[in-house]
C-alpha cells in the first residue's frame, strides 16, 4: 500500500458521526462524581467512554445490561462510565493498586452508610494521634506496625499517623463490609502521597529537595478528615445516580493472557493502554507503590515488580513474533528508523508483541462484529515519533477487525504525564507526545 493510500483508508471514517464530536473536550470538568476520588499517572479522561458508551447506545449496538471490558482499566474510568451508563463492567489490571482504585470508583456505596463508617472511625481518632505525637516527641517508644516503606520518604510523626489511621481502617471490618474499607483506605492512599516527601506534580518517585523537606509537616487528621469528606460527597451522589445491581468485575490479571475473560462475553471493549513500557514511560508501579504499602497493605516487592511486568517491560514472557513487522508497514518503517539510529528497535518491538497478544485476547473476548476503542498516544524513542495509532490500526487490521474511525484528540499541554521525554533523565526534555488518537474498530465476524 502506497503511503498516501495507506494515510486516506486511516483517516477516512465509516461513521461519520463520531467525526462530529471534538474530542478534545476542551476545559471539561475530569473530576465529577467518583472519578474525582484518588489521581492516577495517564488518565483517560471520562468524556471520551461516555461520548462512545452515549453513541453505541444511541444507536442500539449496545444496550442497557450488556458488558464493557477494559483491558488496561488503571483507576477505572471506563467501569465508572459503564455503570453510569447501565451497563456492566469486567476490568484487567497488573496493578493491584490501580484493580483497587476501580473497585473503589466503580462500585457504589450509599451515602447513610459510609457516614455512620465515618462516625465510628473518627470517633477518638484526633485524640489518639495526638497522643502518637506526644509519645514521639517524648522519645518513648511507639508500639505501631508501621508500614514498609523506603527510610528518608516520610516525615515523623506522620508515619506514625499513617499507620494509625490505616489499622482503624482495617477495624472497620468487623461492622462493614469491603466496599465500605476500600473506600477509607483509597482516602488514606491519597494522604499517604501528600504526606510523604515526593514531589508534587511528578508521577515518578522524586524527592523534594532537602530544604523544602525541613518545611514540611502535613497534619494528617485534617488532610484525612477534608479527603474522606470531599469523596463521601462525590460517592453520595454517584450511588444516586447508578444501578446497584449492575455487575463491575476487576481481576488483578494480564491482559495479554485475559483468563478471567470468557470467549464472546463482551458487548463493547473502551480502553486506553500504556504509551510504552512502564520503566521509560509511566512508571504507574513507582506511583502507586507507598499509597498501596501503606493503604493497602501491599509488600514491596510486588510493587516493585509492576513496572517489569506490565505491556513491554523486561519480565515479559511472550516470545517475539518473527513476522509482527510484516503485519503492519508502519512498525516496520519505524524499527528501521530505530535501527539505523542505534535506538531502541527490540524495546519497541517487545512492547508491540506484547500489545498485539491483547489485540487478539480482545478478540476472542468481544462478540463478532462489535466495537472496541483504543485510545491512543504517541510517544518517542530515541527521538523517534512511534506512529502507535497507524501502528495500532494496521495491526488490528491484521488480526480481522474492521476499521470504523480513527479520530484524533489534543492533550493539554498540563496533562501529559511526563516532561523528560523521551530519554526519562530528569533535566533532559524531548518532544512532547500533544496528541492522541482514537482508533475504532469492530471485532471479526
Ligand atoms: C494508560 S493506563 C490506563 C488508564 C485508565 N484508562 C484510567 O483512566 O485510569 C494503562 C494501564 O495498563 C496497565 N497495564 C500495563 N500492562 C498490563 C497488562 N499486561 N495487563 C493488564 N494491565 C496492564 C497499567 O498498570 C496501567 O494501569
Amino acid at each position: 500500500m502506497s503511503d498516501r493510500t495507506h494515510q486516506s483508508t486511516l483517516t477516512a471514517t465509516e461513521d461519520e458521526e463520531l467525526d462530529t464530536i471534538d474530542w478534545t473536550f476542551p476545559a471539561a470538568d475530569t473530576q465529577y462524581l467518583t472519578h474525582g476520588l484518588h489521581t492516577y499517572p495517564a488518565r483517560m479522561i471520562p468524556q471520551i467512554p461516555d461520548a462512545l458508551l452515549n453513541h453505541f447506545l444511541d444507536h442500539s449496538e449496545i444496550e442497557e445490561g450488556d458488558t464493557v471490558y477494559d483491558p488496561f482499566s488503571g483507576s477505572g474510568t471506563t467501569a465508572v462510565e459503564a455503570r453510569l451508563h447501565g451497563l456492566n463492567a469486567k476490568a484487567n489490571d497488573i496493578n493491584p493498586f490501580a484493580c483497587m482504585l476501580t473497585k473503589a470508583k466503580a462500585i457504589p456505596i450509599e451515602r447513610p452508610t459510609l457516614d455512620a463508617a465515618y462516625r465510628d472511625l473518627r470517633s477518638d481518632l484526633k485524640l489518639e494521634l495526638r497522643k502518637l505525637t506526644e509519645t514521639y516527641e517524648s522519645d518513648e517508644e511507639i508500639e505501631i506496625d508501621l508500614p514498609a516503606v523506603r527510610d528518608g520518604w516520610f516525615p515523623e510523626p506522620q508515619l506514625q499517623h499513617l499507620a494509625h489511621i490505616r489499622d482503624e481502617i482495617s477495624a472497620l471490618e468487623e461492622n462493614y463490609s469491603e466496599e465500605v474499607v476500600r473506600f477509607f483506605r483509597v482516602v488514606l492512599s491519597k494522604v499517604t502521597r501528600r504526606t510523604s516527601y515526593q514531589r508534587n506534580g511528578e508521577f515518578k518517585r522524586y524527592r523534594m529537595a532537602p530544604e523544602d523537606r525541613e518545611d514540611h509537616d502535613p497534619d494528617v487528621y485534617a488532610l484525612f478528615t477534608d479527603k474522606v469528606e470531599e469523596n463521601i460527597s462525590l460517592m453520595g451522589s454517584y450511588s444516586d445516580r447508578v444501578d446497584s445491581d449492575l455487575d463491575t468485575d476487576v481481576y488483578y490479571a494480564d491482559s495479554r493472557k485475559a483468563e478471567d475473560i470468557g470467549d464472546n462475553s463482551v458487548d463493547i471493549v473502551i480502553t486506553s493502554p500504556p504509551y510504552g513500557d512502564h520503566g521509560t514511560t509511566v512508571a504507574y508501579g513507582q506511583f502507586s507503590q507507598d499509597p498501596a504499602i501503606v493503604a493497602d497493605r501491599r509488600e514491596y516487592d510486588e510493587m516493585r515488580n509492576v513496572d517489569k511486568e506490565g505491556l513491554g517491560g523486561s519480565a515479559s514472557e511472550l516470545a517475539d513474533l518473527d513476522d509482527l513487522e510484516d503485519r503492519s508497514p508502519s512498525l516496520a518503517e519505524t524499527i528501521e528508523v530505530l535501527d539505523e539510529k542505534d535506538g531502541r528497535a527490540q524495546d519497541a518491538l517487545d512492547f508491540f508483541t506484547d500489545y498485539y497478544a491483547v489485540m487478539e485476547q480482545v478478540v476472542r473476548v468481544t462478540k463478532p462484529g462489535q466495537p472496541v476503542a483504543w485510545v491512543v498516544a504517541n510517544r518517542t524513542m530515541s527521538r523517534v515519533n512511534i506512529p502507535t495509532h497507524l501502528i495500532t490500526y494496521e495491526l488490528c487490521l491484521d488480526i480481522g477487525y474492521e476499521h470504523e474511525a480513527t479520530l484524533p484528540r489534543e492533550i493539554p499541554q498540563k496533562t501529559l504525564p511526563w516532561e523528560n521525554a523521551p530519554e526519562n533523565t530528569p533535566g533532559v526534555k524531548g518532544d512532547l507526545m500533544a496528541n492522541e488518537n482514537i482508533v475504532v474498530v469492530r471485532a471479526p465476524e
